[in-house]
């Protein structure tokens, strides 16, 4: 179980300080919400707070994009020092899904794939030879502290099934490991945790449960459902 906190829940004042801090709690990833006003209706931060990020930590970073034009962008992201890179599946994202994934995967970054609530499932399929991770995004995109969806853990199981029926193949081509890693983005706190992880769920984000206790190792160890 990989546990990726999400910066966007951090205190700036201290961000240096705040992924040193989750670090040493035993935190896995650090999560990055890239958001542009157009795709989501919330503005975040961009390549050179990443790049920042990147001199704080030797963890990997886990770039989700919630951008329109992702691969336009995505060289940036690279640059600043991303290990994984996760775009928008929606028509709203405005790019070419399959060539953007291959752009991920030619410059030797994790490649992810992600979709709301309201998306159907079905948007991702032609996808999932050719992407590392799928995130399943658990609230709608844009804002942090909401409540976690339920019903989005249909997805979840989905996917565990389609990586069950790859159990036997070595590998998917382009040099992938044969399981899709499953990661939940939204309102996870240990009960969602423990339900994510029941249906499948192998990478958990979280901004509010994490950055918003007093004791990060306790909130990291209470969402991998340990004492
Ligand atoms: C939502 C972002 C999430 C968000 C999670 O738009 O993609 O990563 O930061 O925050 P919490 O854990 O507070 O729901
Ligand atoms: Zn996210």
């Amino acid at each position: 179980m990989l546990v990726a906190p999400s910066i966007l829940a951090a205190d700036f004042t201290r961000l240096a300080e705040e992924i040193r801090a989750v670090e040493a709690a035993g935190a896995d990833w650090i999560h990055c919400d890239i958001m542009d006003g157009h795709f989501v209706d919330n503005i975040s931060f961009g390549p050179a707070i990443v790049g920042f990020v990147r001199k704080q930590t030797k963890l990997p970073l886990d770039v989700h994009l919630m951008i329109e034009h992702a691969d336009h962008y995505v060289p940036r992201f690279l640059d600043a020092g991303a290990n994984s890179i996760t775009v928008h599946v929606e028509p709203e994202a405005k790019h070419d899904v399959g060539k953007t994934l291959q752009q991920i995967r030619d410059a030797k970054c994790r490649v992810g794939l992600t979709l709301n609530p309201e998306t159907d499932f079905k948007l991702v399929e032609p996808f999932l030879d050719k992407i590392d991770m799928l995130l399943v995004m658990t609230v709608h995109p844009g804002f942090g502290g909401q409540s976690f969806r339920p019903e989005q853990m249909k997805k979840v199981k989905r996917l565990a099934e389609w990586n069950e029926t790859r159990q036997h193949q070595p590998s998917r081509g382009y040099g992938l490991a044969s399981k899709i890693d499953i990661e939940v983005d939204g309102g996870i706190n240990p009960e969602s945790a423990r339900i994510s992880i029941e249906n499948g769920a192998n990478v958990l984000v979280a901004g509010t449960s994490i950055f918003k206790t007093n004791d990060y190792a306790k909130a990291i160890r209470d969402l991998r459902g340990g004492p």
